[in-house]
C-alpha cells in the first residue's frame, strides 16, 4: 500500500510504502529532507503535518513543546504514512545547511574492479547516517596517520552505506593502504561533507556529464540522485580514460542506457597528454551546447580544456558546474 505525500512550501511529492517512514520515503526518492539520527532523538527532521492520517508512529526520545505539539509537529524518521498526507518542512537547497559531521564508520565491503581500482563500501552507524548531497565529497581518516578527500559514489537516497572509489597510486599512502592492508569491518572515520558541486535540480536543461578515471565518482551519484528524481531531460555521460581498466563501471552505465528513456554513454580513451584534444572532440560532438548544462569531474587540465572548447561551442559560462578539488585515488 502506498500513499502520495505531498510537501509545501516546495510542492514537491512522492510515494511513500506503508511500511517505511517517511523520511526513508523522500530519501528514496531523492528529497532532500533535514535529518541527523533517523532514530528520534535529534529533532531535525520535524515537520508540520498538515493533512493526512498517521500509519504507524514508532517511539521517540525526542520531546515536543506543548505548542510544537498544538501545532501538529511530527518526526519523519518516526512515522509512517497511513493515508496521503501534506507535511510543511523546508528542504534543503544549499549545501550550507548541511552540518559538519564526523561519522565512525566500519568497512562493509572492498570491491577489487580490476587491477588498478577498487569500491569501498563504508558502513555507518544506524543511528548516525551521513547526510550530504549527490555530488559532495568527505574526508576519509584511517587511525591518525592517514587521509585523503574522496566524492561519495553512492547517493544520498542511502546515507548509511557510502561508496568511494578509489584508484591504486603508489604516492598515496592511504590508498595503498586500502589497497594493501585495510579489512573488512576496521573502522574508517568520515568527515565532512564538502563542496558545492551538485545538482541544479530546479534546472529542465539536458544534462551533459565528464567523467575522468574515478571522476566518475561523484558523477555516478550526481546520475542516482537525478535517476531518483525521475528527472526528464536528455542525460549523456562521457567517461574519459587513458587506462585500458579505466572504464570500471561501463557494465552499470550501459544497464542505464537500457533502462532509462534518453540516457547517452560515451566511453572515450585518453591518448597521453591528449586532455586538450580530447576536450575539442567531447565539446564538439555536443548537441545544442548552449542549451545544456555540463558537469565536468577530471584533471584540472581536462576540465579547464572542456571549459574554454565549451565556451567555444557555444555553452552558457554559467551552466558549466566544475569539480574543483582533486580526489585522492585519481589517476
Ligand atoms: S532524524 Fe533525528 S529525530 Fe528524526
Amino acid at each position: 500500500m502506498s500513499h502520495r505525500i505531498r510537501l509545501i512550501p516546495s510542492g514537491r511529492e512522492f510515494t511513500a510504502e506503508a511500511q517505511e517512514s517517511v523520511l526513508e520515503a523522500a530519501l528514496r526518492n531523492g528529497v532532500n529532507l533535514p535529518y541527523n539520527c533517523s532514530g528520534g532523538s535529534c529533532g531535525a527532521c520535524k515537520a508540520r503535518l498538515l493533512s493526512g492520517q498517521i500509519g504507524t508512529h514508532r517511539f521517540h526520545d525526542y520531546v515536543f513543546t506543548e505548542s510544537e505539539k498544538a501545532q501538529g509537529h511530527v518526526l519523519l524518521c518516526s512515522i509512517s504514512a497511513g493515508s496521503d498526507m501534506t507535511l510543511a518542512v523546508d528542504e534543503i537547497g544549499t549545501t550550507h545547511q548541511i552540518p559538519h559531521q564526523q561519522v565512525p564508520t566500519r568497512v562493509a565491503r572492498i570491491e577489487r574492479l580490476g587491477e588498478h581500482y577498487v569500491n569501498l563500501t563504508l558502513r555507518t552507524p544506524r543511528s548516525q547516517t551521513l547526510q550530504f548531497l549527490a555530488g559532495q565529497h568527505v574526508e576519509l581518516r584511517i587511525g591518525k596517520e592517514l587521509s585523503c578527500d574522496a566524492a561519495v559514489a553512492s547517493c544520498p537516497c542511502n546515507g548509511m552505506f557510502l561508496q568511494f572509489h578509489l584508484a591504486l597510486r603508489l604516492d598515496e599512502p592511504f590508498t595503498q593502504h586500502v589497497f594493501e592492508r585495510l579489512r573488512v569491518n576496521e573502522p574508517v572515520e568520515v568527515a565532512g561533507p564538502f563542496g558545492d558541486f551538485v545538482l541544479d535540480e530546479s534546472s529542465q536543461r539536458p544534462l551533459v556529464m565528464v567523467a575522468q578515471d574515478t571522476g566518475f565518482a561523484p558523477l555516478k551519484s550526481l546520475l542516482e540522485h537525478a535517476i531518483a528524481l525521475e528527472l526528464m531531460q536528455p542525460l549523456t555521460l562521457v567517461w574519459v580514460s587513458a587506462y585500458d581498466d579505466g572504464f570500471y563501471m561501463s557494465n552499470l552505465c550501459r544497464s542505464w542506457v537500457d533502462a532509462l528513456d534518453d540516457f547517452t554513454y560515451q566511453p572515450l580513451h585518453l591518448e597521453p597528454g591528449g586532455e586538450v584534444v580530447t576536450a575539442e572532440v567531447i565539446a564538439s560532438g555536443v548537441n545544442g551546447p548552449a542549451q545544456c548544462d555540463f558537469y565536468l569531474a577530471g584533471t584540472a587540465t581536462l576540465n579547464e580544456g572542456l571549459r574554454n572548447a565549451l565556451r567555444k561551442f557555444g555553452a552558457v559560462e554559467e551552466r558549466i558546474f566544475i569539480m574543483e578539488k582533486r580526489q585522492c585515488g585519481m589517476r
